[in-house]
């Protein structure tokens, strides 16, 4: 029998994966604003920073775009992280310098602030929230009036090869490997449902930016590795139980789904990456 999906589960299981990965997460791909991370200027640069704003960047992560947003603020600027894992908070705090900033230790599903911003940002985040509607609503209820969100999220399953190459053949060979509902990396990947999303929860003026990035993660086998010890580090366990000849299997799929990304032994990845961005009116 598949196992139901429990949010708490989720949410202990998640916080316990991001503080695993997370040093790898932010020193090979954020920090190095690979792929899906050119992101990072896109979504600061669609937020309009101002200097004196009041900026909130929801999971927060190891704080790329908070250091993004940093460099745009001035003296009487605010700068709040909130994330769940507390490793990646520690690599935010350590490496942003600027003055007016706090990292905290927070669920983006009771989001505890008793403040309005100005602008709130969330990379990569909002498809990790069991509950996203509710979130979504909460943001736009600490924004000031004409504050405005901004938030990335991967594309849908064929246009983000480097998650589907793999994780198709997993979920193949082991279907019970997450209950259902669990949430998934492409979850808003589709344009109007976005948009559709950020409207139901409220904001007006929703725009939604496609960018097709690229992201090269070298041979097959360098790939193999890379997604098996960092983005499956939550299922790995539950991979490996079903002993080596499965995970053979799943590897030669993955390799066939590969071939077409290949390029003199290399495999090269597009990345489609949507922006929303939404204003709250009230
Ligand atoms: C893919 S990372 C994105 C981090 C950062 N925004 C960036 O662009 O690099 C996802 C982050 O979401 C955080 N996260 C997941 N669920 C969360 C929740 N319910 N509340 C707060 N943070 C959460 C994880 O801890 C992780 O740091």
């Amino acid at each position: 029998m598949k196992p139901v999906f429990d949010p708490t589960q989720y949410k202990i299981t998640s916080k316990a994966n991001w503080n695993t990965v997370a040093p790898e997460y932010h020193y090979n791909w954020a920090d190095q604003q690979v792929g899906p991370f050119k992101s990072t200027v896109e979504i600061v640069k669609l937020a309009k920073i101002k200097p004196d704003d009041k900026v909130l960047d929801v999971a927060c992560g190891t704080g790329v775009v908070s250091k993004e947003i940093s460099q745009v603020l001035g003296p009487q600027g605010l700068l709040v992280g909130i994330d769940l894992s507390r490793t990646a908070l520690g690599i935010a705090k350590k490496s942003i310098a600027f003055q007016n900033s706090n990292f905290i230790e927070m669920d983006a599903e009771n989001i505890g602030l008793d403040f309005k911003f100005d602008k709130v940002t969330c990379q990569y985040g909002l498809m990790f929230f069991p509950d996203s509607a509710k979130v979504l609503k909460s943001i736009r209820k600490i924004l000031g009036h004409k504050g405005m969100l901004a938030v990335a999220v991967h594309g849908l399953a064929e246009d983000v090869p480097y998650f589907s190459t793999i994780m198709k053949p997993i979920l193949e060979h082991i279907p019970d490997i997450r209950p259902d509902g669990t949430p998934t990396v492409h979850r808003f990947g589709n344009p109007d449902e976005l948009k559709s999303e950020l409207t139901k929860a409220g904001f007006s003026d929703v725009t939604v930016v496609r960018y097709n990035f690229v992201y090269e993660p070298g041979t097959f086998e360098e790939y193999w590795d890379d997604y098996m010890r960092s983005t499956a580090n939550s299922i790995r366990a539950k991979i490996e139980s079903h002993g080596g000849t499965i995970i053979e299997k799943i590897k030669n799929d993955a390799r066939k789904n590969a071939a077409r990304y290949e390029k003199d032994g290399k495999l090269v990845f597009p990345w489609t990456v949507l922006a929303a961005t939404g204003l709250n009116l009230e």
